[in-house]
């Protein structure tokens, strides 16, 4: 579904060293994966995380999404192939605090168009999936930091979206609410073959991904 040819990303720092953070990266993903990125802090995960899902431009390389090489594409065409395609959740919820929970489920189906009813109905079976359809009404302050997560994963995954990236998802929360965040979203990518693609050094996630990408000063050491 996804393949990266030869990547490559440098940062200009104020001082005049510049930083490699991706450098000849070329890696494929399949359809239905449920994969992690690791190593150490700065070796590159989020940079590549954020290139993959179209969030930033890479300086040379290839990235392909369904057959379309993304680098060739204008800001626009970049944005709307987001919408369309990709889901992400970040280590910080990133959650509407002034909306409800099932507000925050269905937001991106909103933006996207869907119907009222066909909205309600997947908020309700993304919400049983990830075992927070009994907190539909509350506000997001109103849940613990685990739930939140489950809510933004929810978010992400409503449209059924190609890809979900997910960068440290598990960086706020405590191990045992980390374990059942991974359980949860591994449940989504059998049930709904959902493609998950993590970045993260927690072991929780690195133990229940079943492939991973080790990075090390922005080159693929193993995967
Ligand atoms: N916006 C930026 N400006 C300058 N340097 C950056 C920026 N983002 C990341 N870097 C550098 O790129 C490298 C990779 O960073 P990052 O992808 O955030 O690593 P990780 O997510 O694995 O911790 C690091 O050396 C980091 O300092
Ligand atoms: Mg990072």
């Amino acid at each position: 579904m996804i393949q990266l040819k030869q990547v490559h990303k440098y940062f200009h720092r104020d001082t005049d060293k510049e930083v490699h953070a991706l450098d000849s990266i070329s890696l494929d993903i399949e359809d239905g994966e449920f994969s992690v990125i690791t190593g150490t802090s700065g070796c590159g995960k989020t940079t590549l995380l954020n290139a993959i899902g179209v969030l930033d431009r890479v300086d040379s390389g290839e990235i392909v999404i369904d057959s379309e090489d993304i680098t060739t594409l204008d800001e626009e065409q970049r944005s709307a192939l987001r919408l369309e395609k990709i889901g992400f959740v970040f280590q910080a919820y990133n959650l509407l605090p002034v909306l409800s929970v099932e507000e925050n489920i269905g937001f991106i189906m909103r933006l996207r168009g869907f119907g009222e009813d066909v909205i309600a109905q997947r908020v309700k079976e993304v919400a049983g999936i990830l075992e927070i359809d009994n907190r539909l009404k509350a506000m997001p302050l109103q849940l613990s930091g685990g739930q939140q997560q489950r809510v933004a994963v929810a978010r992400a995954v409503a449209v059924k979206p190609a890809l979900v990236l997910a960068d440290e998802p598990t960086a706020n929360l405590d191990s045992k609410n980390s374990e059942h965040l991974m359980r949860m979203m591994k449940s989504l990518n059998e049930i709904e073959k959902t493609t998950i693609v993590f970045a993260s050094h927690d072991d929780y996630v690195v133990e229940l991904s079943r492939r991973q990408i080790i990075l090390r000063d922005g080159h693929v050491v193993s995967q």
